[in-house]
């Protein structure tokens, strides 16, 4: 009793204005909540939260009252929904209601601290106010109730014997930046509409409010374009395989090309009003002059090479050679050609289209990674360098990026690229998402260019999360503790000019959505909390505390998540007799790792990991398992020593 008195005392005076707490139930009021502890743990940590005395309990009928419930909409029915589907209550709305549960109230006079997408959220003993400028600001405060509530909140079906509690709280919230990304590739392996959807539906719950998507790709063109029909006829579809993606055999020309897919336009509409009532943009991508066979295995006259009318869709064969480094050698010739004029009138085509089917201001054209090889012995290229007085390939690529530039904004959008539209002189309109490192973002910043910051060192979610055994390998890692380190604004760049930051999902090696969801979480929480919270208030102990409590709310969602937390980070190395030496790290703190060389399998009554391992001389696996306390946590690894021996070469 003395240590809750004690707490709430601490509590009213208090004003939490680091991370939020962790505190067990009986600090906060008692939960018979069965799966989870009562917490506050929001992601992404909120720009000011207070803990307030007492709790606040769902009463059977819940009112939600909103002061224009015709523009509030879509945040009635998103509360409305998770209240009714995991508590059984009742909700209404009524018009008129003296004390309503839940009141939603739009601004008159903006609060200029709140801007476009910020909100108040006060949770009291009996009532819960959520007050923001915009729509949108209700909704992102209704993500934040959310999480607020028991994890059971999220369940897909009723709960029985949870309190629905909340902590009584202040909350003043509102984002770093107004561009909050995720770029999802479904032009690698294609998604569904359904599954497009879910993906809106996982990245709203974290305040993301830009969906990125990845439409056109050597494997793959996904939207279909009226008068250009071969693009979906035979640029959607390749022959389906498994296994490592890049190295598969090149399928023979009888093998059934049924694999893929596209959205039709009304598709499009769909989603695009799907992620518009959830506060998301979709920034459609274009990916030209590079990763375009999809095109020109479809209209092979708009390729500089002759042989490309017996191109195919890539189904995941070798076509680049990556071995000289950036930009690669292109070994078939998957670019458009910058010198052939039916290329713009194509382009003009599909973004008149793109542009019209796509509210959202800006058009991503790619411009990434296209090989100049096959360029560089062609007539039609040497022409127009004569002609405009272009010296160098990247040259020719800024030539063709300028007229794509003129295309998109005479459809009335903004043109943004990737980074390599920088080099042979860039318009001083052009956009720039950064992905080859901060670099190149900071250098266009300071520059004037619009920057979206999504740099592979932080912010690549096809990179591997685990160790190399236990995923689809990826040429490279990204670890959370590092996705968490990113900084979109960083000190040498102007901070006017980035608009934004994003994670990218890249798809080759994911052949299912639940993969999607693997790689994505939880380093978009990472991200989000990047893009959205006061970076003072960002800290990696009570980071991963939370994210160990979001596990708890995805679990009950049924959305695939990685564990790679819990596995340590393997390393080797050779002792100066040439040993063999076997390092685990814990990602974080907390864990204990046993292991065992005997081919069984380890628990906590196996050796414990102290310090770097030598396999005895004739051992043939090592088994690892982590716990924390007396559960088991990590997964079970089993690394054969002739794989390390491997790795220390
Ligand atoms: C990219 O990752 N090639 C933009």
């Amino acid at each position: 009793m003395n240590k809750l008195f004690l707490f709430l005392s601490c509590c009213i005076f208090t004003a939490n204005t680091y991370a939020q707490s962790i505190v067990s139930e009986t600090e906060i009021g008692e939960s018979e909540s069965a799966v989870s502890p009562k917490l506050i743990a929001i992601i992404p940590e909120p720009v000011s939260l207070m803990k307030k005395a007492g709790t606040f309990t769902l009463p059977e009928n819940v009112s939600i009252q909103a002061s224009k419930s015709a523009d509030l909409k879509q945040s009635i029915e998103f509360l409305s929904q998770r209240i009714t589907t995991a508590t059984g209550k009742s909700v209404s709305t009524p018009v008129s209601v003296t004390h309503p549960t839940i009141k939603l109230i739009l601004n008159t006079h903006e609060d200029a601290q709140l801007g476009l997408e910020g909100y108040k959220l006060n949770v009291n003993p009996t009532q819960i106010v959520i007050t923001a400028n915009k729509p949108a600001g209700i909704f992102w405060g209704v993500q934040s109730l959310i999480q607020l509530f028991p994890a059971e909140i999220e369940s897909k079906e009723l709960v029985a014997n949870v309190k629905w509690k909340a902590p009584c709280v202040d909350v003043i919230d509102y984002p770093k930046l107004g561009w909050r990304g995720l770029m999802f590739d479904v032009a690698r392996h294609f998604f569904t509409k359904q599954e497009v959807k879910q993906f809106i539906d996982d990245m709203v719950r974290y305040k993301f409010n830009l969906l990125h998507l990845h439409l056109a790709d050597d494997e793959g063109w996904r939207i279909e374009i009226k008068g250009l029909p071969k693009l979906t006829e035979l640029g959607a579809w390749s022959v389906k395989k498994v296994g490592t993606f890049g190295d598969f055999i090149p399928p023979t020309a009888d093998e059934p090309r049924t694999y893929g897919g596209f959205y039709t336009q009304e598709d499009i509409k769909e989603l695009v009003q799907y992620a518009k009532e959830r506060f998301v943009n979709i920034l459609p991508e274009i990916d030209v002059p590079g990763h375009s066979l999809a095109i020109i295995a479809s209209y092979p006259e708009l390729s500089c090479t002759p042989d490309a009318v017996n191109y195919k869709v890539r189904s995941g064969e070798k076509i680049m050679d990556w071995s000289r480094g950036a930009p690669p050698l292109a070994l078939v010739d998957n670019t458009l050609c910058p010198a052939n004029e039916k290329v713009y009138v194509f382009l003009d085509s599909v973004l008149t289209q793109v542009a019209k089917l796509f509210p959202f201001e800006y058009i991503h054209m790619g411009g990434d990674e296209a090989p100049h090889n096959f360029w560089e012995k062609n007539e039609q290229i040497k022409a127009l360098m004569q002609r405009e007085g272009l010296k160098t390939m990247p040259q020719v690529q800024a030539y063709f990026e300028k007229r794509v530039e003129q295309i998109v904004i005479s459809k009335g959008k903004k043109f943004m690229g990737w980074d390599e539209i920088l080099e042979g002189g860039v318009s001083p309109t052009a956009a720039v998402m950064s992905w080859r490192g901060m670099k190149y973002g900071i250098q266009a910043a300071n520059d004037k260019h619009n920057v979206v910051m999504s740099p592979t060192d932080f912010a690549y979610l096809d990179y591997m999360q685990a160790d190399v055994i236990t995923e689809p390998k990826v040429y490279a890692s990204l670890r959370l503790n590092k996705a968490y380190q990113f900084n979109p604004i960083p000190a040498s760049a102007n901070a006017k000019y980035i608009i934004g930051g994003q994670a990218n999902l890249w798809t080759e090696q994911i052949f299912n959505f639940r993969q999607v969801q693997y790689m994505v979480w939880p380093r978009a929480f990472a991200i989000s909390e990047s893009v959205w919270s006061p970076i003072e208030k960002k800290n990696w102990t009570n980071f991963v505390e939370r994210t160990e409590e979001q596990f708890k709310r995805l679990d009950l969602a049924e959305v695939k998540y990685s564990p790679a937390i819990y596995d340590p980070i393997i390393s080797v190395k050779r002792s100066p007799d040439k040993q063999l030496m076997i390092e685990l790290t814990p990602e974080i703190d907390g864990l204990e790792i046993y292991y065992s060389f005997d081919n069984s399998t380890p628990d906590r009554f196996y050796p414990k990991y102290t310090s770097a391992l030598v396999p005895p001389k004739d051992a043939s696996m090592l088994r690892i398992i982590t716990y924390k306390g007396k559960q088991p946590i990590g997964r079970l690894i089993s690394l054969p020593i002739t794989d390390l021996q491997k790795r220390a070469r």
